[in-house]
């Protein structure tokens, strides 16, 4: 468990402006987070880095922005509309809902055991018993009651109703006229959209196996109990990669992303020593999996919790959007048709025929992401002198401030004009946000950097451009030159301006 708590990093964040509580002047909405001026940097940053390594750095793969908002009946032949859904009970006490799993799991251990003793289950196996409790929900409610099951609202035993299946997909009507079919989804993954383009991709593109899509975007979930900051959210951007390989190679490339990932987390900071790789049990995979890992990182207060999905999703969704569009007369059926014209698979490398493939996912979350990122490079520390600092650690291509350039004297023409040209220089080098910083005190200015997470404050002062001080020469040796004082080991390094541009540049790069 990390050194500090979520509530530290929640602070921090507030403070600085990295996340805000959405809707907060009207008392905020649950499950909903507003990214501020340093967290659309940081955001943007891992997106980048995403996308740098799984799109740019390779040859198989494409991109793809699709809509947010599907057809009513991609989500049905998807079968979220079925099975996309979380367990949920009433307390009638107090007329509260909860989830049912995360109900039982905050119970005190002996409840939990009561419960699953009840049940005729192993609290080993705690999916095991949250299937038993969602297949016989008479004898669930039953047993919750037994056991003494508290509602952490009131902190009583509940009164608690039959556990039902709650669907979390966000509805919504488009258009102005209110039929029966005029509704659609808000995605509740990116995938569908990449599977709905799938042909559309390999047409456009002349593709063949083995190839992804891959994509960045918003998804939506109903989120019965969002919690834990931006950990659980009703709004949250994934990003996703379905990777398409023939049947029967679908095991060998499984354990390729699965590695890749691993090695893509330890590059923005997140060390594999932090991550538990959980062989999700069988009772427990999402209706369209044939094997699934899930990276558990170790969050601050937390414990080990999901980061990152690494799928194997078979052929299951092609296969189903492909069987559906057959039999709503919109294409032939894989069998029958061997134009492949519009239905979901692609020629086969050796024979040409048409073959539907299998999928490979991996699917990270953003902000699980950005929260990891966060709580990994939060460090806090006593100095030398015995004053304590806190340093958010980024990896400097995830910092949402590469450079702070601060003239010592903000009303000093002289010198921050020559601060003002500096930063114009170093924003030039297209590294992300440099900063002009003349907000006041540099102590404070430094102890603000420090905290989120700027790697380097580059200061102007009256020698940098030859004016001497009230009780002081200016030192010729140092004209045109600026001290530049590192986040890591505080250490000042004092460089010639001309030499700034690339000294950074072999930093951040
Ligand atoms: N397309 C596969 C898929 O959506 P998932 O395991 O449901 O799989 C993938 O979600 C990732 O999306 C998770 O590992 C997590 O990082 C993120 N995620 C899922 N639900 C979330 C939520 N309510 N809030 C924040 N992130 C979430």
């Amino acid at each position: 468990m990390p050194a500090h708590s979520m509530e530290e990093l929640v602070s921090l964040c507030k403070r600085r402006g990295f996340i805000f509580q959405g809707s907060e002047i009207y008392g905020g909405l649950q499950g909903f987070y507003d990214y501020g001026p340093l967290g659309v940097e940081l955001k943007n940053n891992i997106k980048a880095a995403w996308w740098r390594s799984n799109v740019y750095e390779r040859d198989d793969m494409e991109g793809l922005d699709a809509s947010i908002i599907m057809h009513r009946l991609v989500l049905k032949h998807s079968g979220h509309e079925a099975t996309f859904s979380d367990p949920m009970v009433d307390n009638r006490k107090t007329k509260k809902r909860y989830r049912l799993d995360h109900l039982v799991k905050e119970q005190k251990p002996a409840i939990q055991a009561a419960v699953a003793a009840a049940m005729g289950e192993s609290l080993e196996n705690f999916p095991a018993l949250v299937q038993a409790l969602v297949k016989r929900p008479a004898q669930a409610s039953a047993a919750l009651i037994s056991a003494g099951v508290r509602d952490a609202f009131s902190g009583e035993v509940g009164d608690w109703t039959d556990p039902r299946p709650f669907n979390m997909m966000f509805k919504t009507t488009i258009g102005p006229t209110q039929g029966e079919d005029s509704y659609g989804y808000l995605r509740p993954e990116t995938a569908q959209g990449i599977f709905t383009n799938f042909k559309n991709v390999v047409d456009s593109t002349s593709r063949r196996l083995p190839f992804g899509i891959a994509q960045i975007g918003k998804a939506f979930r109903n989120e019965i109990t969002p919690r834990n900051f931006i950990f659980r959210v009703r709004e949250l951007e994934q990003m996703e990669i379905e990777f398409f390989c023939m049947p029967g190679t679908d095991e060998d490339w499984h354990a390729h992303w699965l590695e890749k990932r691993l090695s893509w987390w330890e590059a923005q900071g997140v060390p594999r020593s932090k991550i538990e790789i959980l062989d999700v049990p069988p009772e427990d995979l999402a209706h369209y999996s044939k094997r699934t890992y899930d990276l558990m990182y170790d969050y601050p207060s937390l414990g080990f919790e999901e980061i990152e999905g690494v799928a194997n999703r078979s052929d299951y969704d092609l296969g189903s959007h492909t069987k559906s569009q057959g039999e709503l007369g919109l294409v032939a059926s894989v069998e029958e048709n061997t134009d492949s014209v519009a239905k979901l698979s692609i020629p086969h490398p050796d024979t040409n025929k048409p073959v539907v493939p299998f999928v490979i996912e991996p699917s990270a979350g953003v902000d699980r992401a950005l929260l990891a990122v966060m709580s990994e490079a939060f460090t806090r520390e006593t100095l030398a002198n015995g004053s304590e600092r806190i340093v958010l650690r980024l990896r400097p291509h995830l910092a949402p401030i590469k450079v702070a350039v601060i003239p010592l004297a903000r009303n000093r023409d002289e010198i921050t004009t020559v601060a003002k040209s500096i930063k114009a220089d170093l924003q030039s080098l297209g590294l992300g946000r440099i900063l002009y910083e003349d907000s006041g005190n540099i102590g404070k200015a430094y102890r603000r950097h420090d905290e989120v997470g700027t790697p380097f404050c580059v200061t102007v002062d009256f020698d940098t451009v030859g004016l001497g001080g009230e009780d002081k020469q200016s030192d010729p040796a140092l004209l045109n030159t600026v001290t530049v004082r590192d986040r890591d080991t505080l250490g000042q390094e004092r460089i010639q301006i001309a030499d700034l541009n690339a000294w950074i540049r072999s930093r951040l790069v």
